[in-house]
């Protein structure tokens, strides 16, 4: 254990980071571009640095916490020659292939780049049951892997791809974006017939607790290549989503989420895939169809 970190970035995430270090009696040295969000940490014995150079030079484990990969250009231009001989370990949320080019550039330069991808709000960052995916060299991650844990107490190391990490948090983002908009439209429809969020909000929450068993259930079914209609049918969902379009519609709410669900059933009917499972939309989706 180093007992001494950088953080650099001290947005939600990078506060609560910075406090779980603090919280475990470390020695912690920030740098954010907006200097007053270190205010509350600094009160704590937090150590401001006055440039990004500073931030670097003070420990060679430094956790990197910005809105994306390009915030790092940005924040490092003209303190590149600090890159040498640090761990950057790069918890920003960003595509694969700009995470393996920021490996790259900082290799370049000196440094070492660990990929992160955080699986938690700001309120779990300390906590012993929260997870984070890393990738890259193992040597840096075995090395400071009880640091990491302080973030969140499971780290899930992905391998030497730095892009690895980034791709898993990405599958992770991809499945709940769209799951929280769900979740807003279901809100919004209440709300337009006068039933609040805290009303459906257990039935929303049964809903959503129960879809681990839909994945367990077609994951292997897919992975075999079985699309068989025997459960349910794309013919059915596309009448049942025309169902949701139409009580949306009818109730003024906005329709373009459920009708790009809709549509994707669709295209499953017409490529002749009706009587098939809707696990079949994969191998549509899959082909970019
Ligand atoms: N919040 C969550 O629930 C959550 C969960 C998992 C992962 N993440 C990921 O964690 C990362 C940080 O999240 P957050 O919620 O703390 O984000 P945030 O509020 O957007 O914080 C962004 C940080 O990036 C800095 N920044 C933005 N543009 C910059 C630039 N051009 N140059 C230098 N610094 C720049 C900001 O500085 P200023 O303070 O000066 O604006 C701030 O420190 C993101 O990649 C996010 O996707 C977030």
């Amino acid at each position: 254990m180093s007992q001494s970190v950088t953080v650099i970035g001290l947005g939600p995430m990078g506060q609560a980071m910075a406090a779980a270090y603090l919280d475990r009696g470390y020695e912690v040295t920030l740098w954010n571009r907006t200097p007053s969000r270190a205010d509350a940490l600094v009160a704590r014995g937090a150590k401001l640095a006055e440039t990004p150079a500073q931030a670097l030079a003070a420990n060679e484990l430094v956790i990197l916490s910005l809105i994306d990969y390009d915030a790092m250009y940005t924040a490092f231009a003209g303190a590149e020659h600090a890159l040498a001989g640090r761990v950057l370990v790069n918890l920003s949320s960003d595509v694969p292939e700009k995470a393996r080019a920021a490996a790259r550039w900082v290799e370049g330069l000196g440094g070492t780049h660990l990929t992160g991808g955080v699986l938690s709000p700001p309120p779990g960052i300390g906590s012993p049951d929260m997870s984070t995916f890393y990738s890259g060299p193992r040597e840096a991650y075995e090395k400071y892997r009880a640091d990491l844990e302080v973030i969140t107490g499971q780290t899930d190391y992905r391998g030497e791809d730095q892009g690895r990490a980034a791709l898993m948090y990405q599958l992770n983002m991809v499945i709940f974006w769209p799951a929280m908009l769900a979740y807003w439209q279901a809100v919004a429809l209440a709300d337009a017939h006068g039933i609040s969020a805290s009303e459906i909000a257990p039935y929303a929450s049964g809903n959503y607790a129960g879809m681990g068993q839909f994945i367990d259930f077609y994951a292997p079914r897919i992975d075999a290549g079985n699309h068989a209609g025997d459960v349910d049918r794309i013919s059915m969902g596309v009448a049942s989503m025309e169902h949701v379009v139409h009580t949306n519609a009818d109730a003024g709410v906005d329709t373009a989420f459920p009708q790009a669900v809709l549509d994707a059933f669709r295209k499953g009917a017409e490529a002749g895939h009706g009587a098939d499972s809707f696990s079949r939309l994969v191998e549509l989706i899959r082909k970019g169809a």
